[in-house]
């Protein structure tokens, strides 16, 4: 009798264990749903941007907490790791919050958003961006912080936090920004077209910040073929895109700058290159509420750009299929196939925020186009 038992207790054990999502191995995406890594949790690893390092892709992205608190940066920025795309490893957090120096710009409670890492073929560091704002400070800082690791599991060491282009302007300045313009002394944060009939006395914002740095919130940075990194970023209130190329190690912008997308108040910055042209996906600016994405193309980084207007097609298209892109993805081993990658955000429980993966289809006569689908594998691209 008691083998019996023991046999059937090892019985249950045993479904117990298969239904466990652990033995589980995905071969699917399946975009909005429950996305759980290797230990059966939902990835956490929000606003994130994926470094391909050898045969092996890393996702970092910002580790949320349960309640709205979660909406600052309690913890750091998170590290996943897969070689298929599906399944994902949990590496554990790469860059953590100062827990004990509440003076740090990257104490605990400060909102550190979209960290991006690019790998430096010169230095041989990995670099990470992210958009900063220091504790207690809302969203008016607008700084963009940098942090280096020797590899690509971190630690990544926190360096500095900055203004971008202090003291330069942007190849395509205008005259109208030189001008002397009144200060302004408003602290509040605005951050959307909303704000503009404020600042409409002296649309030059730019100007405003020359001396303290440019304002710089949601950003990626992109690694040309020849090895030149550039930062995108809103910046001028959000209502400016600004591309800026980074220093030979990337820790630092070079100087050289240009503005786009003048007051289009274009967020989420999302790119990549294909047969030689650039293609930008980037979302409009109504905070964690989706809004409809805009695409723009170009032959050269520093433009001109030209609008294509909202990629997204069918039902859902207006708010992106709810969501807001942080990253454009190139799938290893193919011949240029991208995936675009948007976060559902949940600002009252952000750690339930889900992931939304779907293919880029940019055809040859440079249409870029995003549909939605229920569930879709790498065999698409074939
Ligand atoms: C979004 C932005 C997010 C976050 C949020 C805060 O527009 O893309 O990264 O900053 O606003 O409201």
């Amino acid at each position: 009798m008691r083998y019996l038992v023991i046999f059937c207790l090892l019985l249950v054990a045993n479904c117990k264990e298969k239904k466990n999502p652990l033995f589980e191995k995905l071969n699917t995406f399946n975009p909005g749903q429950e996305w759980l890594d290797d230990k059966g949790k939902h990835i956490n690893a929000h606003g994130g941007g994926i470094l391909l390092h050898g045969n092996t892709y890393f996702w970092y992205g910002e580790h949320k907490i349960e309640g709205e608190i979660g909406n600052t940066a309690q913890v750091g920025v998170h590290l996943y790791t897969s070689v298929d795309l599906y399944n994902w490893k949990d590496e554990g957090i790469v860059l953590h919050v100062d827990e004990t120096n509440s003076n740090s710009d990257i104490s605990k409670g400060c909102i550190l958003e979209r960290p991006k890492v690019i790998f430096n073929e010169k230095t041989k560091k990995f670099v990470m961006w992210f958009h900063l704002e220091p504790k207690n400070q809302q969203y008016s800082a607008a700084l963009t912080g940098v942090a280096v690791s020797n590899s690509p599991r971190g630690p990544f060491r926190f360096i500095k936090s900055l203004r971008p282009n202090k003291g330069i302007w942007p190849l395509n300045v205008k005259n109208f920004h030189k001008k002397k313009i009144p200060k302004i002394t408003e602290k509040s944060y605005c951050g959307g077209p909303q704000c503009m009939p404020f600042h409409v006395d002296s649309l030059n914002i730019l100007g405003r910040d020359f001396e303290i740095g440019q304002m710089s919130r949601d950003m990626t940075l992109f690694k040309d073929d020849d090895g030149t990194a550039y930062q995108l970023y809103s910046s001028e209130e959000n209502s400016t895109l600004h591309i800026s190329q980074l220093s030979d190690d990337y820790l630092s912008h070079s100087g050289i700058y240009k503005r786009f997308f003048q007051y289009r108040f274009m967020e989420a910055p999302t790119i990549i290159k294909k047969n030689g042209k650039y293609f930008i996906i980037a979302s409009g600016c109504t905070g964690w509420a989706p809004n409809a994405a805009r695409s723009a193309s170009a032959d050269n980084i520093f433009g001109p750009w030209t609008e294509l207007g909202n990629p997204c097609l069918g039902e859902n298209a207006n708010t992106t299929f709810n969501s807001q892109g942080t990253f454009i993805l190139k799938v290893k081993n193919t011949e240029d196939n991208y995936i675009f990658m948007a976060d559902r955000w949940k600002p009252s429980n952000p750690i339930e925020g889900k992931y939304i993966w779907l293919p880029l289809n940019i055809s040859d006569d440079n249409s870029i186009e995003l549909e939605w689908k229920e569930k879709w594998d790498l065999s698409i691209f074939n």
